[in-house]
């Protein structure tokens, strides 16, 4: 089955990849469903939503504090590097990543649209005219929490997008236009938060051969064209061996 799909991969092939939490499991970052997931022990509605954010900031800010702290310590995987390989090999490639933890961005991929937004983002939440509408911010940790604007000494919040909002228009569109491709893969992705989800079906709609990769069973998996059963890093690993090297079995 790789041997086919690798052939598909081929140097002018239109390929489109969405990936998910289930891409950085490997680099020891936890995902969010499953027997080990965050929403197991954490309830998304007191920490990943505007309504958290005005309850309480400090409760918010501590939970994506730690989490910056986790993720400071985490190192791409081979999964974030064959992606990142591909996006330097082929002429028309996007990465959709519902993940916020910046480790595509680290192993050098181009090319990326963060759907969900950057945890190493911040914006005001006043929205003051003296802040630009996001910034970098890497401190880890925050001597402060919650963090305040450096502009108007109101607070910060994380660049991510929570429960009940939108997705960022331009981001939408720029995820739209890479829906017509010849091959979308969804990585690692429990496929069940939209509009992330949509996308992989618009893209068959729209004529991609869609492949999943994950290690167990998805909504979608049934629904796509191939269905790939294993961790994204060793499916990844042996694809890119048989699209670079046609001999290896
Ligand atoms: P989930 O935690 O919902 O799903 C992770 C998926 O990865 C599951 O389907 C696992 O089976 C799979 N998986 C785990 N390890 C894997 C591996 N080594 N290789 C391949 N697959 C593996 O994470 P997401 O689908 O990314 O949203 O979650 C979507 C959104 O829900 C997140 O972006 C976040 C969350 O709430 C926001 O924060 C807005």
């Amino acid at each position: 089955m790789l041997v086919q799909l690798a052939r598909r991969l081929h140097p002018d092939a239109r390929i489109t990849v969405l990936t998910g939490a289930g891409v950085s499991a490997a680099s020891g970052v936890p995902t969010f469903r499953g027997p080990n997931g965050l929403w197991k022990n954490f309830r998304p509605e007191s920490l990943a939503t505007p309504e958290a954010f005005h309850r309480d900031p400090k409760l918010v800010w501590e939970w994506y504090d730690w989490r910056r702290q986790i993720l400071s310590t985490k190192k791409p995987n081979r999964a974030h590097e064959v992606l990142a390989a591909w996006s330097r090999r082929y002429r028309d490639f996007t990465l959709i990543t519902q993940n916020v933890d910046g480790l595509h961005e680290r192993a050098g991929t181009r090319n990326v649209i963060r759907f969900h937004g950057s945890i190493w983002e911040v914006l005001c939440s006043n929205n003051c005219s003296g802040s630009p509408a996001r910034w970098l911010d890497e401190t880890v940790p925050f001597p402060e929490i919650p963090p305040k604007c450096p502009h108007c000494g109101g607070l910060i919040r994380p660049g991510v997008v929570w429960f009940g909002e939108g997705i960022d228009p331009d981001v939408m569109r720029r995820s739209a236009d890479a829906l017509d491709c010849d091959i979308f893969l969804t990585v690692g992705t429990s496929a069940v938060v939209y509009p992330a989800a949509s996308l992989v079906h618009e893209a068959k709609a729209r004529g991609a051969y869609t492949v999943e990769v994950n290690v167990e069973s998805t909504p979608a998996s049934r629904l796509l064209d191939l269905a790939l059963q294993g961790p994204a890093e060793e499916i990844l690993h042996g694809l890119e061996c048989r699209i670079t090297r046609p001999s290896y079995t």
